[in-house]
């Protein structure tokens, strides 16, 4: 819901991590800004967009990586898809039902920072939602306000909607400031079980990467503190969903 909270960084390269894991991973864009389009210069006419609209039949992924399926938002046409969604009868289902051919086990969706039909849709479709938070005063405000949204929704839903919060990924932090550690220890209070313990500082990799069209492991090779930091936070994200698949 919040702008600027790393949403789209955390996406590319978790999604990326996990194609370097040897696994198939296909990367979504849901934003009518289109940063991971605009990120890696790739745009298709099997979009979200498109596919919502009901004007693409077979599905046809752009390969990344090795491994790195790439669905674009299709910009602009994601106005009308999802002015189209808010008068569909199936509403909030759709995209769910839209999606439910692809064979990848693991599909990762970058959110636009706004709560709609768009982002209904895509929690009755996901099965976790990972809250990434910059560490000043309105991300703390804006994770807050998310997790009630999703809290509210899911009850609305009566059981229905299956998303889980995964967890809270501290994203942007600059630990020296005072404040920065009085927003995390806030966070670490209020959500115990839900915060990751790897956290991502501020770190001008993680900044430059995208301007050279990679993600942060291939950017200098991944010879950087931030390839470190988002190594350690994606292991740590794959082994919570690993323990929570076998708790069900
Ligand atoms: N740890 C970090 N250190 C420095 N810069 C970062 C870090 N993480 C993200 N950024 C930068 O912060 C900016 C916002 O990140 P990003 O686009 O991923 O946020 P977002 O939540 O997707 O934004 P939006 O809400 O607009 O979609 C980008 O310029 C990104 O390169
Ligand atoms: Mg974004």
């Amino acid at each position: 819901m919040k702008g600027g909270q790393a949403k789209t960084t955390l996406a590319i390269n978790f999604a990326s991590r996990i194609a370097k894991a040897r696994r198939e991973v296909l990367l979504i864009d849901s934003d009518i800004q289109a940063n991971i389009t605009t990120t890696f210069q790739r745009d298709h006419f099997c979009n979200l967009a498109n596919i919502i609209l009901g004007k693409v039949s077979n599905f046809e992924f752009m390969q990344l990586a090795e491994r790195l399926s790439f669905l674009p938002s299709g910009g602009q046409a994601m106005v009308e898809a999802s002015s189209y969604l808010s008068h569909t009868q199936f509403k909030d289902d759709l995209l769910k039902n839209l999606l439910s051919t692809i064979n990848h086990n693991i599909v990762i969706i970058d959110t636009a920072p706004s709560w709609n039909e768009i982002s209904r849709n895509i929690l009755m479709y996901v099965d976790f939602v990972i809250v990434p938070v910059v560490t000043d005063y309105l991300g703390y405000s804006g994770c807050d306000q998310i997790m009630s949204y999703i809290e509210d929704f899911k009850e609305s839903k009566l059981g229905e909607c299956k998303a889980e919060v995964l967890g809270i990924a501290v994203t942007r932090s600059q630990p020296r400031t005072r404040l920065a550690r009085t927003i995390t220890t806030g966070l670490k209070e209020r959500w115990p079980d839900l915060i990751f313990k790897s956290m991502i500082e501020e770190s001008v990799s993680i900044q430059e990467a995208p301007a050279f069209q990679k993600n942060i492991f291939d950017y200098k090779n991944g010879c950087t503190r931030g390839a470190g930091m988002y190594d350690q936070l994606c292991r740590e994200i794959m082994r919570r969903i690993v323990k929570q698949r076998k708790s069900e």
